[in-house]
Parts: C-alpha cells; sequence; structure tokens
C-alpha cells in the first residue's frame, strides 16, 4: 500500500503532510495525551471505553486511534514489545502534537505482596535496556513526570483499584534478562542472582519500555508515566494472562481526563507545572 511513497528525505522521513514513517500520522491525527500500550489489540481496548474512536492509521506494530474520553480528545498508539519500537514511536507521535504518553503495560512483579492482577505505577525505572542509552550517559535518570504519576494515582484511588508506586526495571530481554531461563536453560552468569537484587534494592517490577519512555520523555521536556498491570509474579510463579488489564486501562483513560482537568488549571493560575494549591482546589471543586 506505502510501496514507492516518495519522503522528504532519508534523514527526515516524513511526506509533505508530515506523516510520519512508522506510525503513519500526521498533525492533527492524534492528541497531545496519548496511551501507548505494547499490544495492538490493547488499543482498541482503550478505545472501547472512549464515548466515540476513529482508527487513524496502522502500520506494522503500530496501530493508532483516536477518540474522546469523557469529552477529552485523547489517542492511543502501541508500540510493539521493547525499547527500541517504543522509542521510535514517541519519537514520532511528539513530532506531530504529543507531549503526554501514558504507557499501559503489563508487568512481572517481583514481590509477594504484590498480587497477580495488581497494578504498578512507576515512579522511575532502572535502564536496563540499551535504547535510552542510545540517547543519553547511563547515569541520567529515567525518572516519570510527577504529574502523570499523581493522576495515575488519583484515578486508582477513584476507581479503587488496587496498586503499588515505585521503581520498575526495563530489560531488553523477557527471557534470559529477567532471569528466566532461555533455551535449553541457558542463562549467563551475569544475570544469575538479578531478581534477587533488584529486590533487595526495593525494584517491583519487571517489564521492557518504561526505561526508555521516560528517558525520551525527560530529554525532549514532554510527560511520561506508566501503568502496568501485573500478570506474573516471580516469587510465588503464578502467571495468568492479561490480569489486570483492564483495571490499567480504566486507569489510564481515566487519569487523562484528569491530567486534561489539572493542565486547564496549570493555565489559568499561570503555573508551569502542577502544585500541591491546584490539586487540592481541584479535590474541592469535585468534592463539590
Ligand atoms: N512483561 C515483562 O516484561 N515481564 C513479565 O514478567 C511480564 C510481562
Amino acid at each position: 500500500m506505502f510501496e514507492g511513497r516518495k519522503l522528504k528525505s532519508a534523514s527526515v522521513p516524513e511526506d509533505e503532510s508530515k506523516r510520519q514513517y512508522h506510525i503513519m500520522a500526521k498533525p492533527g491525527d492524534v492528541s497531545r495525551y496519548v496511551l501507548i500500550p505494547g499490544d495492538p489489540d490493547r488499543v482498541k481496548k482503550i478505545a472501547s471505553y472512549w464515548e466515540k474512536s476513529w482508527k487513524v492509521a496502522s502500520h506494522r506494530e503500530y496501530l493508532t486511534y483516536s477518540g474522546y474520553y469523557k469529552g477529552v480528545f485523547v489517542s492511543a498508539t502501541s508500540t510493539g514489545i521493547g525499547s527500541p519500537s517504543t522509542a521510535i514511536a514517541i519519537e514520532e507521535l511528539a513530532r506531530i502534537g504529543a507531549d503526554t504518553f501514558i504507557r499501559v503495560g503489563t508487568t512481572g512483579a517481583l514481590r509477594k505482596d504484590i498480587q497477580v492482577g495488581d497494578l504498578i505505577i512507576s515512579t522511575a525505572a532502572v535502564r536496563l535496556e540499551g535504547t535510552s542509552k542510545e540517547y543519553v550517559i547511563p547515569e541520567y535518570p529515567a525518572s516519570a513526570s510527577i504529574d502523570v504519576v499523581m493522576a495515575l494515582i488519583a484515578a486508582a484511588e477513584e476507581l479503587g483499584v488496587r496498586y503499588h508506586l515505585g521503581i520498575t526495571a526495563s530489560t531488553d530481554s523477557f527471557y534470559v534478562g529477567q532471569e528466566r531461563p532461555g533455551l535449553r536453560g541457558y542463562l549467563p552468569p551475569f544475570k544469575r542472582g538479578l531478581v534477587d537484587f533488584l529486590r533487595s534494592v526495593n525494584v517491583l517490577n519487571f517489564e521492557m519500555e518504561a526505561a526508555t519512555i521516560f528517558t525520551l520523555a525527560n530529554i525532549y521536556g514532554l510527560r511520561a508515566g506508566a501503568v502496568c498491570a501485573a500478570i506474573a509474579n516471580r516469587e510465588t510463579e503464578e502467571f495468568v494472562m492479561e490480569a489486570g488489564v483492564e483495571d490499567a486501562v480504566k486507569v489510564a483513560n481515566e487519569a487523562v481526563k484528569i491530567l486534561c482537568e489539572w493542565d486547564k488549571e496549570i493555565e489559568k493560575h499561570g503555573k508551569k507545572n502542577i502544585t500541591p494549591a491546584i490539586i487540592y482546589d481541584w479535590i474541592s471543586k469535585i468534592r463539590g
């Protein structure tokens, strides 16, 4: 369908309308608020909660929908699994107007008290992946944006779902990189003990995208957060496909509505960022 289409240049791979090479979306197609699951099917699940939605584009692992959730213009784009394809999604979505990203993912919990089906809201991510290292020194922090984290907490509290807050580890490998045996039990010595070590430094969970999302968002002055459903627990060895995903989707959608309300208040108050006073006023207003 796209064969022969000429783009601007090899270093600026977009067409004359600024339609981006990988995601095949252009300015105006997406909201400033974009939910970014890995799985294209989850884009449809996210959009099923919107009062109105439409498919924007579909190319390779990138499926994009836009629509309205409780009156707020919102989009969702799948990133595929892992950091390289996720970095492409952030790069191209930001070029066409997105500035706030919420990962809606699945994760493996490291601690017994995090039950399968619980949600984990990341405050930061250990950069065990390689993509963020293409961008910046290893000491640079992969921290989530405070207002996105607060909006995710507010949404989880409002919806009454079980959630945990803390540091995530993002890897490039689901099996060996997360200390699961590779084929025929292969596990290199430098991965043995990784789960115990991360647990001992209070890391809550493994997933594969948050560190890259947070690093790029900080470098570019964008905002990002992540809410993941714990489908696995590395202590109890339980694994339940899609456990908690519906809750993660609901929390992420609601967080977009809350962020939009806060963004209007931030502007009204002439501030550059969220403040406790703005949140306090917002709570008073919604409680009437
Ligand atoms: N995703 C991961 O990266 N790891 C898990 O254990 C589960 C989901």
